[in-house]
């Protein structure tokens, strides 16, 4: 049995895939900042019978990012799977007007600096388990950037970029990259919106190892 790494896990999204995932046989290692919740997260997976656990990083602290990917390997064996979406901070979505260099920081961290942590220290586990995916989630602003949401626009820019270049260039080791685009507020009411469906995406990302970029719904 390998393990997914869910990178922001929690309630929405996070929940959905875990159980996606889970109910294929996969070990679920939830990581975000709050022990609390990912421990009630995992509690409830186990109650259900995923073997699920919960670590506790902050993105933006890559120390705590290596540290609990460390961990979660050796308490749950290898990680084929990375899923990266933490959901993005109030405080990076300002008008571009208002955003100083000191305000991109967070961004920064929390989009580029956190992916290639979190990218370097799992791949040599891949490589020799011999497969591996890596998923990237990310709002429309990755596609087209928005003025109410300057910083991440400009952090979901440098993901972007990151996940086409390591797409390219893990593609002859059996390692997939995929970025999914969800341009649409999760659990909106909308059934196809959902986060079971969007779930079911980011599973089919995985299975069908397709193209890099994948949209959950037509840009408008
Ligand atoms: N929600 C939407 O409507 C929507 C729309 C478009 C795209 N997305 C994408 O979907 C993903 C999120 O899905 P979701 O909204 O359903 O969220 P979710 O899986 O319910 O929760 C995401 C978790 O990210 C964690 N997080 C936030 N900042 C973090 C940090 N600095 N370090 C570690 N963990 C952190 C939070 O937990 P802690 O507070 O415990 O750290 C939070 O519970 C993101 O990739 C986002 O870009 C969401």
């Amino acid at each position: 049995m390998t393990t997914i790494a869910i990178i922001g896990a929690g309630r929405g999204l996070g929940a959905a895939v875990a159980r996606r995932f889970g109910r294929e046989g996969f070990t679920i290692a939830l990581v975000a900042r709050n022990r609390d919740r990912v421990d009630a997260l995992a509690a409830g997976l186990q109650a259900d019978g995923v073997t699920a656990r919960g670590y506790v990083a902050d993105v933006r602290d890559a120390d705590s990012l290596r540290a609990a990917l460390e961990d979660a390997t050796s308490d749950l064996g290898p990680i084929e799977v990375v899923q990266y979406s933490p959901l993005p901070a109030k405080e990076y979505m300002r008008p571009v007007l208002e955003t100083t260099a000191d305000d991109l920081v967070g961004p920064i961290e929390f989009s580029v600096y956190g992916p290639v942590t979190v990218v370097r220290q799992v791949l040599p586990g891949m490589r020799a388990l011999g497969r591996g995916t890596l998923l990237f989630v990310n709002g429309a602003s990755a596609v087209r950037p928005r003025d109410a949401v300057t910083g991440t626009s400009i952090g979901f820019a440098g993901e972007s970029a990151y996940a086409q270049l390591l797409h390219e260039a893990l593609a002859a080791e059996s390692v997939h990259v995929g970025q999914l685009i969800i341009p649409f507020g999760i659990d909106d009411g909308d059934p196809d919106h959902s986060g079971t469906a969007v779930a079911e995406r980011l599973w089919a990302m995985h299975a069908e190892r397709g193209a890099c970029r994948v949209l959950a719904a037509r840009l408008d």
